[in-house]
């Protein structure tokens, strides 16, 4: 067991976020799954607390981040925070003492969208008191749909896309001086990878740093490539420095962030020359990545994966169909049959690895007979876990200009839940065939449940909850293996095993 100096004691969510999309509200989501993107959305980060670091304070240039979406756009709200912080930007404490107040939006889905439009309007009582705040809206949206934002919230002054962000301090200095029009900076920049710029973050356990900006795949259902540009890798030296930063800070874990980020490049650096490097980073115990594109997979990653204690024994693999002919009109680049012969690769190299992925149900021309391919795969493969997703057209799409979104309300919402209801059971399933290991646990905290026990994740990404040891002290980042005693579809419960 390695025990280490950690920062305060944190609580725990007894939930999961999915990597590069928004998840459920509220703190208890299920790891096993379910997000309706049509139900209410966002975040088990709620958008609602700054997402901004605080230090210091100048007046004038108090300001607050409110983040939506995925795991990418927290990290770019760190960026943000770092970039307005070298500019002497300081973090606002609420709302109310904010003079810019910046939301950070996500676009994958509608019903991310309609949600920053009523914030938006909420937010607009802010302007109402005080009408000198600044109120911009930053991220995937921004790009998207600068044209509705400036029509349905014609009170924002402030749009930024996810390229624009180092010139975020004089667009606001900008949008100070206009009086009516918005000042908007929504231009891609195939070569923006933020080199050299120092996040601002606040003190924790587990960390992300963005390896990989963008994305060149285009499947036909993702809004992603036409609002994060092109694909582009961040050099080698700039990942390390920033994960040496992070183990500085007392970080323990990073996970790596791109949309594809297996297929990670920088001149001659591929991700499993990355992986590597980073290996070597003192203090740094854990290293996680997400999301890996099942073709970019190579031989030589998995051995990595496989050579290396730090690398986590976890894989987010999204499949989004087990039926041949929706996968090619998703144009997903694999067959089931080569998905499958991938997840045996990657098994027999690292058998004890825990997988998840993401399904879409509904996509355009799915019959039965497609859907009960995906139920079929999903029994084969088992993942431990997996986030579930009705189609939604986006605008702007290959499939929203070329096929008819033809599968009924009705019959998305069935097949979703019925699929939710097989993956939970399955996931009970795997979850308690872990009754009687040991696993090696890195505490997060508290127990959201019960002061009494404390909880952290497995290597394998497993919530794993067990009473606070009487005669010993663990804190956040130490770590403690724990013999697994019981178990539900999302969590592992066990008793902490000293020797
Ligand atoms: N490259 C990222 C994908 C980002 S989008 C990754 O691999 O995680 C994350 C997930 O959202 C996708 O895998 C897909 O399952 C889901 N998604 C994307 N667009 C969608 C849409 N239009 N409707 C429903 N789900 C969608
Ligand atoms: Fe989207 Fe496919 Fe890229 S899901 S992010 S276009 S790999």
């Amino acid at each position: 067991m390695r025990r280490m100096e950690s920062a305060g004691l944190l609580s725990c969510f007894v939930a999961q976020r999915h990597p590069l999309t928004p998840s459920k509200s509220g703190s208890h989501i299920a790891m096993t799954t379910t997000i309706d993107p049509t139900q209410a959305d966002p975040n088990a980060h709620n958008g609602e607390e700054n997402t901004m670091p605080s230090f210091g304070q100048r007046p004038g240039h108090r300001v607050f981040i409110e983040t939506y979406g995925c795991q990418m756009n927290l990290a770019d709200s760190e960026l943000m925070g770092g970039i307005l912080g070298t500019s002497g930007y300081t973090a606002a404490p609420n709302h109310d003492e904010a003079d810019v107040i910046l939301i950070n939006t996500c676009a994958v889905r509608e019903r991310a969208e309609e949600r920053v439009f009523g914030r938006l309007s909420h937010l607009l009582r802010y302007k109402h008191a005080r009408p000198e705040v600044i109120l911009g809206v930053t991220g995937c949206m921004a790009e998207r749909l600068r044209e509705d934002i400036t029509e349905r919230a014609p009170y924002v002054d402030l749009v930024v896309g996810p390229d624009a962000y180092r010139r975020l301090p004089k667009l606001i200095a900008e949008s100070q001086e206009v009086e009516n029009d918005p000042v908007v900076d929504v231009k891609l920049d195939r070569d923006e990878t933020y080199e050299g710029l120092s996040p601002k973050r606040t003190p924790g356990i587990s960390g992300w740093v963005t390896v990989q900006r963008g994305c060149d795949k285009f499947c036909t259902f993702c809004i992603v490539p036409f609002v994060r540009g092109r694909e582009r890798g961040v050099a080698p030296d700039e990942v390390l420095r920033q994960c040496r930063d992070l183990a500085e800070r007392g970080y323990r874990e990073v996970t790596l962030l791109g949309q594809t980020v297996n297929s990670y490049r920088h001149e001659d650096t591929d991700f499993a020359d990355l992986l590597e490097l980073l290996v070597d980073v003192d203090g740094l115990e854990r290293i996680r990545f997400t999301s890996p594109y099942p073709t970019d997979f190579t031989p030589k990653l998995i051995e990595t994966m496989a050579t290396h204690d730090e690398i986590c024994n976890y894989l987010h693999l999204p499949l989004q169909s087990g039926s041949d002919d929706v996968l090619e009109r998703m144009k997903r680049r694999y067959t089931s049959g080569e998905f499958l012969d991938l997840v045996g690769q990657i098994r027999e190299t690292i058998p004890d690895i825990a997988m998840s992925t993401d399904i879409i149900v509904g996509f355009p021309g799915e019959s039965d007979e497609d859907y009960q391919q995906t139920v079929d795969l999903l029994e084969e493969v088992r993942f431990d876990f997996a986030y579930l997703f009705k189609y939604s057209e986006r605008d702007g799409t290959n499939a929203a200009r070329q096929l008819e979104d033809d599968v009924g309300e009705d019959v998305k919402g069935e097949r979703l839940s019925s699929l939710i209801e097989r993956q939970e059971e399955i996931s009970g399933e795997v979850f308690k065939n872990r009754v009687g290991q040991t696993v090696q646990v890195m505490v997060i905290g508290e127990s959201k449940r019960d002061a009494q026990d404390l909880c952290g994740r497995s290597d394998d990404f497993k919530m794993t909850v067990f009473p606070r040891p009487d005669d010993r002290e663990l804190n956040p980042g130490d770590f403690v293996d724990v013999r697994v005693t019981d178990a539900t579809s999302h969590t592992l419960l066990g008793e902490p095993v000293f020797r």
